[in-house]
């Protein structure tokens, strides 16, 4: 047996004939919170597809939580409890903050526990229950990711994958995102989040890997890559 919840093996993915993960590797471990950095255009994205099924890897081998997931599909993933928060783009800007989240709890059969869920995410993000009447495409950049880390929690989710949380954030701006992910970290849920501008993001994992031109460059703790000489000069913009 292994530790890993979830674990990517030696995958391989792209679209069509342009293959651009040529042989990923990384795992993840229950309430981990793992961190892959990497220049645009290295694939970062791309994985995360991969691992949620909106893409086939071609090649390579995937598991969440002991069972084969390399090609099912996005919904049984979802059921699986696999949350992705894609960058950007990720809530119904023409839809109320309200109605955002009872789009996330649409697939609990139980209203009860949507209403409860909902009544939660109150307590937990006030700034959302101020807002909850207005078009959520009118919120502010960062509340549009709250908005769309709090919809994904609905479900409670045992994985979430998060795709550039903080890209065009102000810094105080991501520092409160940064304690919104590393909070529900704290409950118990593993995270695994791609991030260009990694800073923040290696202070916070546990674990993080570089992630170069399809290909694993780099692996240590969050603490090593951030401390890493060619990591600050490479990645870092130091
Ligand atoms: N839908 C797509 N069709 C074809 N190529 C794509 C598509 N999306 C991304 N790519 C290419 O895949 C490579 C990796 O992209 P991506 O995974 O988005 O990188 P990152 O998220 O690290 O910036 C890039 O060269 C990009 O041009
Ligand atoms: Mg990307």
């Amino acid at each position: 047996m292994t530790e890993s919840f979830l674990e990517v093996r030696d995958v391989y993915s792209g679209y069509g004939k342009i293959e651009v993960l040529h042989g990923v590797s990384l795992t993840v471990a229950p309430k981990e919170i793992v961190c892959v950095i990497g220049p645009n255009g290295s694939g970062k994205s791309t994985l995360l597809k991969t691992i949620v099924g909106l893409i086939q890897p071609t090649r390579g081998f995937i598991q969440f939580d002991g069972s084969e997931i390399s090609h099912k599909e996005p919904e049984e993933n979802v059921e699986l409890g696999i949350a992705y928060i894609p960058q950007g783009k990720n809530i119904f800007p023409s839809l109320t903050v309200m109605e955002n989240l009872e789009m996330g709890g649409i697939s609990l059969k139980d209203s009860r526990k949507a209403r409860n869920a909902i009544q939660e995410i109150w307590e937990r993000y006030p700034i959302l229950q101020k807002r909850r009447k207005i078009k959520a495409g009118s919120l502010s950049g960062g509340e549009k990711q709250v908005l769309a880390m709090a919809r994904a929690s609905i479900l409670q989710p045992r994985l979430i994958l998060l795709d550039e949380p903080s890209i065009g954030l102000a810094p105080k701006v991501i520092d409160e995102m940064y304690h919104h992910i590393n909070r529900m970290n704290r409950e118990g849920i593993p995270l695994l989040i791609v991030e260009q501008n990694a800073r923040k993001a290696l202070r916070l994992a546990h674990r993080a890997y570089v992630l170069d031109l399809g290909r694993n460059r780099l692996e240590d703790t969050g603490e090593g890559l951030l401390n890493n000489e060619e990591v600050q000069h490479l990645y870092l913009g130091r």
